[in-house]
């Protein structure tokens, strides 16, 4: 059984909407995990564009399941990593103008010193990867422990055999991250009507999913919301 970790960065990104106090990622965060959420991902952008550094702090004290940080390869971020200690760090490619991460991360040398002082701090690194078979050799080489696999491109496509050939990809991409002994994780893009497809695949340990959970989580309680303030107002 596959493990879903939630991503509650757009909690904070509404939050950020009017830098209130509105809603609380801690309190998002709690719900998740009460719903049977494995792990709470959240991005720390250096941009500070939804997840505040206090947040990482809070959510570090009050998870009960795991804390997946995903962050750029900085020293800045390492350096927080290593203080507040997630359980899991994802490296993630990250651009200031970007909406959200677009495209994997391009593994090199230069990022096994990062690997390796996060690993000597007792975190698992995870790499945010394009299901490509040289990147996966080279993760593998680096030293990391689990690889997500960028599901972004199978996404966005539409036609079905460009899907179900994107699929046989990420199968192959999942089948040799496991036979080189790393964790077999996936994400990106992910919604109500695309998971199930690579869930069947059997081989994916874990899910990384956020934007379609929260979406989803604004039309289920907006009917209780908006009655609860009818309620006051009359
Ligand atoms: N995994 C990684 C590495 C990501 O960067 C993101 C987006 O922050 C996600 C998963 C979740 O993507 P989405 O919000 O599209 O479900």
């Amino acid at each position: 059984m596959a493990l879903l970790g939630v991503n509650i960065d757009h909690i904070a990104t509404l939050r950020e909407a009017r830098k209130g106090i509105e809603p609380e990622p801690v309190y998002a965060a709690s719900i998740a995990e009460q719903n049977g959420a494995d792990q709470i991902t959240i991005h720390l952008r250096e941009d500070r564009r939804h997840i505040q550094d206090r947040d990482l702090k809070l959510l570090r004290e009050t998870i009960q399941t795991k804390l997946n940080l995903e962050m750029a390869s900085t020293n800045e971020m390492v350096k927080i990593a290593s203080e507040i200690k997630p359980d899991t760090v994802t490296l993630v490619p990250e651009k200031r103008e970007e909406l959200t991460t677009e495209g994997g991360l391009n593994l090199s040398e230069d990022l096994r010193e990062v690997i390796s002082s996060l690993k000597k701090a007792g975190i698992e690194v995870s790499v945010f990867i394009e299901p490509d078979t040289e990147m996966i050799q080279t993760a593998k080489e680096l030293g990391v422990d689990a690889v997500e696999i960028h599901t972004g491109r199978y996404a966005n496509l539409k036609k079905e055999s460009e899907i179900l050939a994107e699929v046989e990809k990420i199968n192959k991409a999942a089948i040799l991250i496991k036979k080189l002994g790393m964790r077999v994780v996936a994400g990106h893009g992910l919604n109500y009507h695309n998971t199930q497809k690579l869930v069947d695949l059997n081989i994916i340990e874990e899910f990384n999913i956020g934007h379609s959970i929260i979406s989803r989580a604004v039309f289920s309680g907006l009917a209780e919301a908006v009655l609860t303030m009818k309620l006051i107002v009359e």
